[in-house]
């Protein structure tokens, strides 16, 4: 079996369009130098990051959301009107509520669209991804826009040196779309989530749990809180892990796999994972040393690279895998159809 041929569905979705928007203004391991006791050698060499890209004061997910979104209609031809659903995966919505995905709705000018946000962190976009597509196979929606957006930055503390350097801001959208007569588009994933893992990576205030108060904010809870090598060790190998099952039940292994893009949290956790998986470097997608961790845009961010760089073209095998705070991992795999 191959992926053409997995269990038909009524109609398959595939992804039509894609987009993405980082900001301008840079942050360089020369500049945390200044603010961390840290140094460009030890971030290169621990994490592969030269660079994120954050938001000036006032600009929200839902705007980095939007500049992604109108990219990606762009490149199709067509009206935010046209939008029936947009989901928006974030972990740092412009507000506790309404959700984000509202805001971009209303700055889009998607009239008549419906929508909500999904908190899966790092696997965010792929779970918001696999929820989009069964909306367009079920015959529902024909026009469904997925983004990944997060302003780290706004949930960072730039006096923790483990964690301040990992992550950026930046957003990516894809449009979801029923696939044409001999297109595969989007075939199969395996999702998981694991709970005894929520407290190696979180933020714990500022929810029902712990509500905002003088007292939470002196106890730094509103900042994000790792257990960095707790994480490592399970990320790899749960990524290779849900990745192995996903190719071996399409009796595909990594030499079927035309490109892997993997979610960028660290450059060390992409090599160890696509190791284990038998993948050659050639084909596994990096930009963590632009980007950092843009936690739900990390892998919209990635097609875009991959693409840019031409390794990523019509017909091509893709494999996604994601880890996330939750734990949340996932793995999809898909035919690019643009
Ligand atoms: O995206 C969601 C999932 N998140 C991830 O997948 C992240 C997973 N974790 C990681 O990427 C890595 O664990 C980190 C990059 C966070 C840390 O790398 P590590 O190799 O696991 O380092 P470590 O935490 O074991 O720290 C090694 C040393 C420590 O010093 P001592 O105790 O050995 O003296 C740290 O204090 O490096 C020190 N250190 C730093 N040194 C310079 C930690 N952060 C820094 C820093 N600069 N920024």
């Amino acid at each position: 079996m191959s992926i053409e041929n997995r269990p038909r569905v009524a109609v398959r979705a595939k992804i039509s369009s894609l987009g993405t928007y980082v900001p301008p203004r840079l942050l360089t391991n020369a500049d945390l130098e200044k603010m961390v006791d840290t140094n460009d050698e030890w971030i290169i060499e621990r994490t592969g990051i030269r660079t994120r890209h954050l938001v000036d004061k006032g600009v929200a997910s839902s705007d980095l959301a939007v500049a992604a979104a109108k990219a990606c209609l762009e490149k199709r031809g067509i009206a935010p009107t046209e939008i029936e659903v947009i989901i928006v995966a974030t972990v740092t919505p412009d507000m506790m509520f309404p959700a984000t995905a509202c805001l971009v709705q209303e700055k889009l000018g998607a009239v008549g669209a419906w929508g909500f946000d999904l908190s899966a962190a790092c696997s965010g976009f792929l779970y918001a991804l696999q929820v989009g597509a069964k909306l367009v196979e079920s015959g529902a929606h024909s026009k469904v826009l997925v983004i990944g957006a997060d302003v780290m930055s706004s949930i960072l503390d730039y006096t923790d040196r483990s964690t301040c350097i990992l992550f950026g801001d930046g957003a990516g959208a894809v449009l979801l779309e029923p696939c044409e007569e001999g297109e595969t588009g989007l075939a199969d994933f395996i999702h998981e989530i694991d709970g005894s893992g929520a407290c190696s990576l979180y933020m714990p205030g500022g929810g029902s749990l712990n509500p905002t108060s003088a007292e939470t904010v002196a106890k730094n809870m509103h900042v994000v809180h790792q257990a960095g090598g707790a994480v490592f060790k399970v990320a790899v190998r749960k990524m290779a892990e849900l990745s192995e099952t996903l190719l071996r039940r399409n009796q595909l292994t990594a030499a079927d796999v035309d490109c892997f893009i993997p979610h960028q949290a660290n450059k060390r956790i992409i090599l160890a994972t696509a190791e284990r998986l038998g993948m050659p470097e050639e084909r596994v997608i990096i930009n963590i040393d632009r980007y950092g961790n843009t936690t739900a845009a990390t892998i919209p961010l990635a097609m875009e690279t991959a693409v840019e760089e031409g390794r990523l073209k019509k017909g091509d095998t893709v494999l996604l895998a994601s880890f996330g705070g939750g734990f949340t991992v996932g793995a999809t795999l898909l035919r690019w159809e643009i």
